[in-house]
């Protein structure tokens, strides 16, 4: 029995297991890369989270079980509550404040480190390096996510707060605090300097995301992400801690990947996300909504009228947005495109990679409702459009708009988007002519072949169907 604990405890066996938990991470990563391994890459990831764990309890007797037991049950029951309350459209947010907790909890872990290791932390330089990084980018993390989720949900402005000096003030901060860093060095008992680092780093994550506007959010969550990743891994530095180095570093990587997508997706840099000024209210209009001095009007038709024209249509393309996620319709879409489908009409998904409010929005839900994979297209569907019968917009807007291709004014000038307009008859499925995200106008809402649907979209895809079904 002796030996059996003697092994548990061992330098060699903990660092063993931290190995294993580290590979079914990267292995659950990797199959997170494909909807069809998806699941089997959560379960994977979820046993790594699982082994790492109860390793790190053999590990070092930090604190009692007690209290970790205690801080798990408190997490868990706060977990669960918010996994349950928070709606599928108020995900961002979610995500937002989980990374600032991210961020926050190393940074703590780095304090604490401060605290019972004053007489050795500035033997090792690596280990006083970390220390600091982890509570300035911790920190920063953290207060910035809060900002980050305060725009997401309405209650910080979501304008871009452009004040010129910002970039110069970020960066008086951020040598603000490497300054302090290096004279608490010199005497690590100036406890005000801690507190001068943690106050600049406060400051610093707030600077650096208020001048950000509301529709770039997305973006900076990912970003956030990752600095909530390389917070970790200093941790692990300081901790002396393989897996939190290697976990830490998978999710620095992983949020600069995602964060690259993202810009991709809109055809813009990381630099002009970061500095461009580019949000809510802030772009202006995609098209003069005066034609010559004539009011432009969009055509609208009837749920009864739409489902007439898809009676006789041979290819249609659903392309589902944001408005998609807030009515919940993708399992009435579902039904409309099997419905369709049984009647002889070919039917495909049109997803960006920037639809919706986060990566692989639209993926997710529509693999909720049973959607098949290989019915999805990225941007690589756009020759089809020519070929195609009829178009359904399902709540998407900014993805869709046409001044994205024509119009240099337009503030998402360059982002590639699905070129709708060239298909036979566009439905466009909104509650109204108001903008999506980027606020802007959409001119594809009055050129001839579209059709506005007016109304909740899972209401009016709700109609569709009963009409089609009428008809058989
Ligand atoms: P948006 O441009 O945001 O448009 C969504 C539309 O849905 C709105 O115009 C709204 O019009 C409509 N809508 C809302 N609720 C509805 C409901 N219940 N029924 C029917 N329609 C409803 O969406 P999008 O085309 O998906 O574009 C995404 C935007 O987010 C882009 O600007 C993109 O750059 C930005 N963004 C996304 C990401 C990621 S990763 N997805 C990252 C960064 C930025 P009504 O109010 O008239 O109904």
């Amino acid at each position: 029995m002796d030996a059996l604990v003697g092994i548990l405890h061992a330098d060699w066996f903990i660092n063993l297991v931290y190995l294993v938990a580290v590979l079914l991470f990267v292995f659950g990563l990797k199959k997170l890369s494909s909807p069809r391994t998806a699941r089997q890459g959560n379960t994977l990831s979820m046993s790594g989270m699982f082994t790492a764990i109860v390793i790190t309890l053999f590990d070092k007797n930090i604190v009692s079980f007690e209290m970790i037991i205690i801080g798990i049950a408190a997490g868990a029951v706060v977990g669960i509550f918010m996994a349950k309350k928070v709606a599928m459209t108020s995900m961002p947010e979610m995500v937002a404040i989980l990374n600032g907790f991210g961020g926050i909890g190393s940074a703590l872990v780095a304090l604490a480190e401060y605290y019972t290791g004053q007489n050795t932390i500035t033997q090792d330089m690596i280990v006083y390096v970390t220390l600091n990084l982890s509570i300035i980018v911790g920190t920063l993390t953290f207060t910035g996510s809060v900002v980050a989720f305060g725009k997401l949900y309405g209650i910080i402005p979501g304008q871009p707060l452009i004040v010129t000096t910002s970039k110069i003030i970020n960066v008086l901060l951020l040598l603000g605090s490497f300054v302090m860093a290096t004279m608490l060095y010199s005497d690590i008992t100036r406890i005000e300097l801690l507190y001068g680092i943690l106050v600049s780093a406060c400051v610093l994550g707030i600077t650096l995301v208020v001048p950000i506007g509301g529709a770039d959010m997305p973006v900076v969550v990912s970003l956030l992400n990752s600095y909530s990743g390389i917070a970790v891994a200093m941790t692990g530095f300081v901790l002396h801690n393989n897996a939190l180095i290697v976990v830490g570093s998978l999710v620095g990587a992983s949020g600069i990947i995602l964060t690259n997508i993202m810009c991709k997706g809109m055809n813009r840099s990381l630099a002009n996300v970061l500095f461009g000024g580019f949000g809510t209210g802030d772009s202006g209009p995609a098209v003069a909504p005066k034609e010559g001095g004539v009011l432009q009007v969009a055509k609208s038709a009837s749920p009864e009228e739409a489902a007439m024209v898809m009676d006789i249509a041979e290819k249609v393309i659903i392309v589902p947005g944001y408005g998609m996620a807030v009515s919940q319709a993708q399992h009435i879409v579902k039904k409309l495109a099997d419905l369709l489908e049984k009647r002889g009409t070919s039917v495909k998904y049109a997803i960006h990679p920037v639809a919706g409010r986060m990566p692989g929005h639209m993926n997710v839900l529509l693999a909720e409702a049973g959607v098949e994979y290989d019915k999805l297209y990225d941007l690589e569907i756009n020759d089809e459009f020519a070929r195609t019968d009829v178009v359904i917009v399902i709540g998407a807007n900014d993805v869709v708009n046409p001044g994205a291709k024509t119009n240099p004014q337009c503030a998402i000038y360059g982002m590639p988007v699905f070129d709708v307009e060239n298909a036979k008859t566009v439905f466009v499925l909104k509650r109204s002519l108001n903008p999506g995200f980027a606020g802007i106008e959409n001119e594809l809402f009055f050129l001839d072949n579209t059709l506005m649907v007016f109304g909740d979209a899972k209401k009016t895809i709700e109609n569709f169907v009963t009409s089609l079904e009428e008809m058989d």
